[in-house]
């Protein structure tokens, strides 16, 4: 990592305004980046740029499921160099038989379009600029299949299938597409789970601990990074030694 490396550059981080996503838009606008936070939350994206104050940030309040304003936040930036999708929702613990559709449609709709959506519109940017870094925020439960979180697994299955594809489409461009596939890490997404929930995570764990949002922000840092510059349309574990494959 080079100090001052992304001075000039714009990275888009959704999710941001909490979580996983905060903690890369910390770590990015450290290295220099102007950083736009984008979020649903309007109250809590205020909050995280105050938190961020110092750095060169904006915010977006906006769903990430909502084609024309995603066209529209990407069209009004004069270029994207790095793209972190990192907005989601859990979902209801519950098994597939007794799976609503409504939930169904509200997960996909966060986790796989809205991820979807951004990349479909920021990586031309990147591809005409020569450079760019796109990171994905999977999950292991997408490669595992987390049972009573069916729809959740599934939807984080089809980002890691969204990104391999994406990083072999944007080969030679310049732009390199990842994934991350993070086990339990101690967000406010946990946080709202029940506690038998993470209880049956955390026995899966061998380090017997959740993950912070800030060791997965450090792999997303070197994601961006180029000193990345030989791994595209691949999953990166982040599991505490759950990951077996
Ligand atoms: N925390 C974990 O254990 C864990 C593990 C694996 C993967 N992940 C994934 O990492 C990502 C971030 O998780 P987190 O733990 O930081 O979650 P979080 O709940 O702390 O933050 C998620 C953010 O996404 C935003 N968001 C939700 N729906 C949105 C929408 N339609 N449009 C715009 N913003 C929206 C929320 O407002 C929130 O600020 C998610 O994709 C999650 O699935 C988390």
């Amino acid at each position: 990592m080079v100090a001052g490396e992304h001075i000039g550059r714009t990275a888009v981080v959704t999710g941001a305004a909490r979580g996983i996503g905060l903690a890369v838009a910390r770590r990015l606008a450290a290295l220099g980046a102007h950083v736009v936070l984008v979020d649903r939350d309007e109250a809590a994206l205020a909050a995280a740029a105050e938190s961020l104050s110092g750095a060169r940030v904006s915010t977006l309040a906006l769903d990430v499921g909502d084609e024309a304003a995603v066209a529209r936040a990407i069209g009004g930036l004069d270029s994207v160099h790095m793209l972190v999708n990192s907005a989601g929702i859990a979902g209801p613990t519950v098994p597939v038989t007794e799976y609503p559709l409504a939930d169904f449609e509200a997960v996909m709709r966060v986790n796989l379009t809205g991820t979807f959506l951004f990349c479909k519109h920021a990586a031309p940017k990147m591809a005409a600029a020569g450079w760019g870094r796109i990171v994905n925020i999977a999950s292991l439960a997408g490669k595992e299949g987390t049972p009573n979180a069916p729809i959740y697994s599934a939807s984080k299955a089809a980002v890691i299938g969204l990104t391999k594809a994406l990083g072999k489409e944007l080969a030679g461009t310049g732009v390199l597409a990842n994934a991350v596939a993070p086990a339990a890490l101690d967000t406010d997404m946990v946080k709202n789970m029940s506690d038998a929930h993470v209880e049956i995570m955390l026995n899966k764990s061998p380090l017997r601990r959740l993950g912070s949002a800030d060791e997965c922000a450090a792999m997303v840092q070197w994601l961006c990074s180029g000193e990345c510059s030989f791994s595209t349309g691949a999953v990166f574990d982040l599991s505490g030694g759950r990951a077996t494959y």
